[in-house]
Order: C-alpha cells, then sequence, then structure tokens
C-alpha cells in the first residue's frame, strides 16, 4: 500500500508526468474548503465522509495540489496519494484516520526559535520538579472513581491557574465527563495570530494500583505518573516566566481515566475531531521520573505515533537537550497519545526508557520517588523537550 503525503508526492508526480495516470487522492476537507478556490480545476469529489474526501487527479493535478497546499497553508499534510479507489475509501475509515495520524506530515517542522528557546530552556529546575511530584504522591490514589483523584486533577487545575494569574490571555479549566467523577484539567494559551491552530502537551492525571485497581489502595503514581503531569507544570511555570506568548495556540492537558483504557482522553480527542479543531501536533508525557535505559535518555515510541513529529522530536533534542535518544515500541495503544491517532492527529510519546528496561514498581504501592532514583534529574530532559516543542511548533 503506497500512502504518500507532502514533499515525497511532489517529486512522485513529477516523475509521473511523462506518463499521465489517473491518481487517487484523500483530502483533508478543511484544507480542501481553502485551497479549493485557488486550484485552476474544480476538481470532482468521489466520496466524501470521516473529515476527508476522496478525489481522482491526474498526476500534473496531484502537483498542483500539492503547491497550492504549501502556498497557501505553509504546510505539507492535508492529503495522500493512494493505488485504487478502494485505498483510498479505505482511508477514510477510522484505520485510515489511523494511518493518516502516523504518515502525514502536519508542520515544515522547522527549529529558528533558538534565541527565545535556548534561555528558557536553561531555566528548567529538578527542585520545582520533584516538588511538584511529592505533592501529587501525598494524594492517597489518584484513582478516577475516588475523591482523592478528584481533589488531586483540582489541585492540578490550582497549580496551573496560579502560575497563569498574571496572564488574560490563558485559561485553566476543568473539563468534566459524565460517565466518572474525576475531571480532565485543560490550560489554553491562545494564539496571537493563529488561534484556531492548536498544539498540546499532555499526560494523565490518574494513578492506580493493583491488577483490579481499586479506587481504596494507595497508588502514589509517582513515575507513572505524577512525573508526567510535574514535568507538564515545569514546562508552564518557565513558559509563564518568560512571558510566552505563542502565535498558535498552546493547551496543556491532564487527562482523567487513563489507567482504566484512556477515557480522558478518548472524550477530548473525539471531540475535537467532531468539531473539526485543527491540532498541528500533540505530545504525550506519560512517565519521565526513571532512567531504566543506560545508553539513552529519551525513548520515543514509534507505534500509535507519528513518523514526521518523532523526527522532529529529535532534533529538538539534539539542539536543546542535548542527550541520547532512540526509538521503542509500546506493541498497543499504551497511553493517550493513541487516542489522538485514533481521531486522526499527529502525536509523539516521548518516554522514560525501552520498553524492556521500564520501571517495575508502576500500578503498586511502591511507585515512589524514592524508588524511582530519589530525584527528577531525568524528568527535566522531558521538561525541556516539551518547552522547545511548544516554542517551536506554536511560533
Ligand atoms: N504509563 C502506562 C503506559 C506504559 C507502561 C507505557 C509501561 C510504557 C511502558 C499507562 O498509564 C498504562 O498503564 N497504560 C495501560 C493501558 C491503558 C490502555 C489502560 C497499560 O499499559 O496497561
Ligand atoms: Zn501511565
Amino acid at each position: 500500500m503506497k500512502k504518500i503525503t507532502g514533499f515525497m508526492a511532489l517529486s512522485l508526480s513529477m516523475a509521473a508526468v511523462a506518463a499521465p495516470s489517473s491518481q487517487w487522492v484523500t483530502v483533508d476537507n478543511q484544507v480542501l474548503a481553502k485551497i479549493r478556490p485557488k486550484l485552476n480545476k474544480s476538481i470532482q469529489a468521489v466520496y466524501s465522509a470521516e473529515g476527508a474526501t476522496v478525489v481522482n487527479l491526474s498526476a500534473r493535478e496531484v502537483e498542483q495540489l500539492s503547491d497550492v497546499i504549501h502556498h497557501e497553508l505553509h504546510r505539507c499534510g492535508g492529503f495522500m496519494q493512494h493505488d485504487s479507489r478502494e485505498e483510498a475509501m479505505e482511508a477514510l475509515t477510522a484505520q485510515g484516520d489511523l494511518h493518516f495520524a502516523q504518515r502525514a506530515i502536519f508542520s515544515d517542522y522547522a527549529i529558528d526559535q533558538q534565541a527565545f528557546t535556548a534561555p528558557v530552556v536553561a531555566r528548567v529546575d529538578e527542585a520545582s520538579i520533584r516538588a511538584m511530584i511529592e505533592k501529587l504522591t501525598a494524594f492517597n490514589t489518584r484513582h478516577y472513581k475516588s475523591d482523592t483523584g478528584v481533589k488531586s486533577s483540582e489541585f492540578i487545575r490550582d497549580t496551573w491557574a496560579n502560575l497563569a494569574r498574571r496572564r488574560n490571555d490563558v485559561t485553566v479549566e476543568l473539563v468534566k465527563h459524565p460517565k466518572w467523577p474525576q475531571a480532565s484539567i485543560v490550560m489554553t494559551i491562545t494564539g496571537s495570530e493563529r488561534p484556531d491552530e492548536i498544539v498540546i502537551v499532555g499526560g494523565h492525571a490518574d494513578s492506580i494500583a493493583g491488577m483490579f485497581g481499586g479506587s481504596g489502595s494507595r497508588a502514589p503514581g509517582a513515575d507513572d505518573n505524577a512525573s508526567g503531569i510535574a514535568t507538564i507544570t515545569e514546562t508552564i511555570r518557565i513558559l509563564m516566566d518568560a512571558n510566552f506568548k505563542p502565535k498558535r495556540t498552546v493547551q496543556f492537558m491532564g487527562y482523567a481515566a487513563e489507567e482504566v483504557g484512556l477515557l480522558g482522553s478518548k472524550e477530548i480527542a473525539a471531540s475535537y475531531k467532531q468539531r473539526s479543531a485543527k491540532v498541528i501536533g500533540v505530545m504525550q508525557l506519560d512517565m519521565t521520573l526513571f532512567k531504566g535505559t543506560v545508553d539513552k535518555d529519551i525513548v520515543m515510541m514509534s507505534d500509535f505515533t507519528n513518523a514526521a513529529q518523532n523526527e522532529f522530536l529529535g532534533r529538538l533534542i539534539d539542539e536543546y537537550v542535548k542527550v541520547p535518544w532512540g526509538y521503542s515500541r509500546c506493541g498497543y495503544g499504551c497511553s493517550d497519545h493513541a487516542s489522538w491517532t485514533a481521531n486522526g492527529y499527529p502525536a509523539s510519546m516521548p518516554f522514560e526508557s525501552n520498553m524492556e528496561d521500564i520501571n517495575g514498581n508502576i500500578h503498586t504501592g511502591r511507585d515512589t520517588l524514592e524508588t524511582a532514583g530519589g530525584n527528577a534529574q531525568h524528568s527535566v530532559k522531558f521538561a525541556k523537550l516539551a518547552t522547545s516543542f511548544v516554542a517551536e511548533l506554536a511560533n
């Protein structure tokens, strides 16, 4: 199966000019609406569903489509080429969304904000991250059905709101879910130039212990995932201190009820798709505390994630974090990034170790700061990465 996006489609279609052939292409509906007036010839939809449209084009028309997308939207994504009509139709199904999210290119991924980003990244503070982990683990459990699970989400909301107290372009809200008591937390910095384009950094706010994960048993979840929330909190702290005002909208999220099937992020990502929200990129931070792999500090999960964005993260690490990194696989939709991917959005999950070296204490009462090494040095690298991701992708 051939699915080509962006720059690759351009060179392929040029090669095909000599022998004109009909190409099956799926185009994102919002992209199509924007570019339609700019195309030489109005293109006919073959079928339209799932937020995308199937069109049949000549190689030359594909080339023009690619050019117009570049010039009008300043990005490479939004369309895919297929071998047959059947394949194009398949791309409109949920599976199509998954493939689209993994293969499409949603940005030019330029790294050109060094003047702002480098000094801010230098301000990441280990003690601040550690203090937040200690506060979160002090809740007996952050189980999605427990009273302390409800209170811990309110605590995260209050902490983030306090960091943004001097800003009138920032909101922090609880997102309630109809089927369980714990809310998700969403902080929004409204973009100054392209507010409809959204960059998201999230992690799950809940914890669990035991196979049957009762709502009463002690579940400190220091690594899984107080560390991700504390990493996000530190990112917010230094960006607010730097009076960060992004061109695109930036959202920080703490998802409810991840440990019982990605429930909070599923609802949120589905609602974004439902209203055709333009999410440019998503970073998931789930477990940043325990350094399990000797020769790698940041490990990108290559499954259920977007390949081009993962590669961008690799370049951000080289530029701003300067630690060894690599790839691993979960083998299943192991965290909230999978909810975004399933809804057609580009997501990445930079993780603390190779899959085979993970912290053996997660989902037990022993998932504490002490058993993960006693300090938050490892998380510092992820806060630097998250900060540079936001500063570069949202500007
Ligand atoms: N943080 C874990 C996911 C994880 C664990 C990633 C180990 C990489 C290595 C997450 O909170 C979790 O426990 N997820 C569930 C799956 C989910 C769909 C309920 C899991 O892995 O069992
Ligand atoms: Zn987790």
